[in-house]
């Protein structure tokens, strides 16, 4: 895209929120120029938390699909816009929420545990939300000998399976597109070439990649750890996106992308926050559409686990 252009939407982007009294909430994993018109930039705990508090009369949600809708769940007076409805994410689609009531079927007296990661209908279905920034807190709420199911992503669950010690807990086997596919083979031979640099992970990861990481986090959680460790160099195995929120809070540190299996690209970038484009967020704007709208029943039963998640935060 030419700068003259990008500065252009930049600013009727500008013009146009001032004029609706509206706020736009990005996501890390956006593209830098949409990170640069967004008014709060977070990871999925914070954006949950921030549009529950804002003033605004709309809500634009640069990010997800599950992403905009948790924003309308918690806002339902509010006009929340999402400036591509197809954008979408693939440990979500990986959960249907017909299949998922019946899987809760067969598990009578569980308490459900979702990741944010989720349909409207599987949070309806769920207890208690949690991110990846707070699931460990999430299942340490509930009592030790409560089986629980936890859902959608598989190796989150097997991260804190393993962190807990927790026996009574079945995953569903969904995943994430993007930190599924880290190779091993490769990250290895990037810490051969860098052998001070730590490796930071996100835990939808697979196991033998969180196995060689110096730090497992949420991408919050990973931001902080960069900032605090002495290291100066830091191989970040999560969405590309990350990127340059780190160079733009530590520009004297290097941060090296681990690539995926796929040899064509040297990142991972997740598809569907790259779908979020200045051009769409502008036309969203001005049209005020497309909106989300939620049925009210789904909206008070997802309601409830979404504030149980945002109450032990
Ligand atoms: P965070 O909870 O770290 O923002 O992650 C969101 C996400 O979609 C991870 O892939
Ligand atoms: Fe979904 Fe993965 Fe994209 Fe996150 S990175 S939004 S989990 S597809």
């Amino acid at each position: 895209m030419n700068v003259e252009h990008t500065s252009d939407l930049a600013a009727r982007i500008a013009t146009l929120k001032r004029a609706k009294n509206a706020v736009i909430l990005a996501h890390y994993y956006t593209t830098p120029e949409v990170q640069a018109v967004a008014d709060f930039l977070g990871d999925s705990l914070a954006l949950s938390v921030q549009a529950q508090s804002t003033d605004a009369r709309i809500i634009l949600f640069a990010g997800v699909h599950f992403m905009a809708e948790t924003a309308k769940v918690l806002c339902p007076e509010k006009k929340v816009l999402i400036p591509c409805p197809e954008a979408g994410c693939s440990l979500a689609e990986s959960c249907d929420a017909a299949d998922f009531a019946a899987f809760k079927a067969r598990y009578p007296g569980y308490k459900v545990v979702s990741y944010v990661n989720t349909t409207v209908g599987v949070k309806a279905l769920t207890d208690i939300c949690c991110t990846s920034s707070n699931a460990l807190k999430v299942v340490e709420s509930l009592p030790a000998d409560q089986p629980l199911i936890f859902g959608p992503d598989r190796n989150l669950g097997s991260y804190i399976q393993k962190l807990t010690g927790r026996q009574n807990m079945v995953l569903w086997n969904g995943a994430c597109h993007v930190h599924e596919e880290f190779s091993l083979e490769k990250l290895l031979a990037l810490k051969r070439e860098h052998p001070a640099a730590k490796v930071v992970a996100h835990p939808e990861c697979r196991a033998y990649i969180l196995a060689v990481a110096d730090y497992v986090g949420s991408t919050a959680g990973i931001l902080d750890y960069c900032g605090k460790s002495d290291a100066q160099e830091f191989i970040v195995v999560t969405e590309a996106g990350i990127l340059a929120e780190m160079r733009r809070r530590y520009p004297a540190k290097s941060f090296i992308p681990a690539p995926p299996e796929d040899a064509t690209c040297g990142c991972n970038n997740c598809k569907y926050m790259k779908m979020v484009t200045l051009e769409n967020i502008c036309a969203a704007l001005e049209n005020e559409a497309p909106e989300i709208v939620i049925d009210e029943e789904v909206r008070r039963a997802a309601e409830r686990s979404i504030r149980n998640m945002i109450a032990i935060r």
